[in-house]
């Protein structure tokens, strides 16, 4: 067998990979790509890819581009896994770690999908790239098409994306393309339109983002020297990474690298959380929100283009997931700053605050091993964080008045 095909998650249709796809051609469903692991195995023998530094292409045998590949990169991945001593010994847990994907080269997870996207891209012979996005996504898939020199349209909901997203997809040189509408609306545009435009989609639903992002799971497990971690707490707003994540350690374990799983914890905001209500209700069709809402606006979904797959990723490992409100995820937010220097963006905040929620309702063993995933820098959302802070003291130029600010230390 091939080391990979693309197959259909539901019906298991292989689909050719040099065409560009994003659903199933007899039954609609999601595509995911299937990784052989003999072949696999037989791939990675004899080269010395252990020895290699961290980043996604580390495990480039691991991923669905043969050795002639060009590929596109910015040295993603290779992001920090913080043992959080204070955070651990506030919350009572004897191991607790922050994966930080905000440490990317622009300061989400999505680059980890959008160099393996944009490779695909380029492989395919595609001229232009679109996304739909809540800031995050355009703000990295601009970037890797200016470094492939390809055409970059995005679509973000209007007034909704964080400043420093909507910063980073204008310098980079994408059409931002603000739609009177919600993220799920926008999405639902580009599925529409990127056939007869002529655009490579390069949301989540592509299944080489998916490979790109998987690249966390295997990082995390070689960052605890070759384990993985009990749970696995995670954001979910379209459920892609959080299926990325368990398709990484599942592969892992089967090549032998790690020999457990972790469980998935998915998190939502509360007024973004159908795949949480989901499970609340035990149910297994999901109810779309119609006009979600959250401070953590990367993952403003109501109706995410993954559910299925997280919905599996998350019932395999034997994990949950539910929701954590927005006071909850600004509180986490501030802890994660304050104790760990660690500045995520709110939907980054949102997995230790899942955390936190759990460790309050006596649900997590403290002695298990835990790594929370922050998906995105703080500086990506300057008003959020400035609109909780206290404001700046504002004293006259002497050291008189400076001893008096001290004095309220
Ligand atoms: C910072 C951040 N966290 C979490 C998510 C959610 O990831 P997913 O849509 O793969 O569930 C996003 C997606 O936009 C994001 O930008
Ligand atoms: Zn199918």
């Amino acid at each position: 067998m091939a080391p990979f095909d693309m197959r259909c998650i539901e019906c298991g249709k292989v689909h050719e990979m040099t065409k560009p796809i994003y659903a199933c051609s007899s039954c609609g469903n999601l595509l995911e790509i299937a990784v052989d692991i003999p072949s696999v195995q037989r791939r990675l023998s004899g080269n010395e890819w252990r020895a290699r530094p961290l980043s996604v292409w580390k495990y480039r045998e691991l991923l669905p581009f043969g050795p002639e590949t060009t590929i596109y990169s910015r040295n993603e991945g290779g992001t920090p896994l913080i043992a959080c001593r204070n955070l651990a010994e506030h919350l009572g847990l004897k191991n607790l770690w922050i994966k930080f994907d905000g440490m990317n080269p622009t300061g989400s997870f999505k680059d980890r999908g959008m160099t393996a996207g944009i490779t695909k891209a380029k492989d395919l012979g595609m001229g232009i790239v679109t996304c739909a996005s809540t800031g995050n996504t355009s703000a990295s898939l601009a970037a890797y098409a200016g470094l492939a020199g390809l055409k970059c349209v995005v679509l973000i909901p209007e007034g909704k994306v964080a400043l420093g997203k909507l910063a980073q997809a204008m310098m980079h040189g994408a059409k931002v393309v603000s739609v009177k509408g919600n993220f799920d609306q926008a999405l639902d545009m580009v599925m529409k339109a990127s056939d007869s435009l002529g655009m490579y989609v390069l949301n989540s639903v592509n299944p080489f983002r998916i490979e790109g992002q998987k690249t966390a799971a295997y990082e995390v497990c070689d960052q605890l020297g070759g384990s993985a971690p009990d749970s696995l707490y995670i954001p979910v707003g379209n459920g892609g990474n959080s299926a990325a994540y368990w398709k990484g350690f599942k592969e892992y374990e089967g090549l032998g690298v790690v020999d457990s799983r972790p469980r998935i914890m998915g998190v939502q905001a509360a007024g973004s959380a159908p795949v949480a209500t989901m499970f609340s209700r035990g149910s297994d069709t999901l109810v779309p929100v119609s006009k979600p809402d959250t401070v953590a606006t990367a993952i403003r979904i109501g109706n995410p283009a993954n559910w299925k797959k997280t919905v599996r990723a998350i019932r395999d490992s034997e994990g949950s997931c539910f929701t954590v409100t927005d006071e909850e995820i600004l509180r986490a937010q501030k802890l994660m700053a304050k104790m760990e220097g660690i500045f995520a963006e709110p939907a980054g905040a949102a997995a230790f605050a899942g955390l936190v929620k759990d460790v309050t309702s006596g649900a997590v063993d403290r002695s298990s091993k835990i790594v929370c995933v922050s998906t995105g820098h703080g500086l990506k959302d300057p008003d959020v964080a400035v609109g909780q802070s206290e404001r700046p003291v504002m004293i006259d130029a002497s050291v008189e008045a400076l001893r008096k600010v001290m004095e309220g230390l």
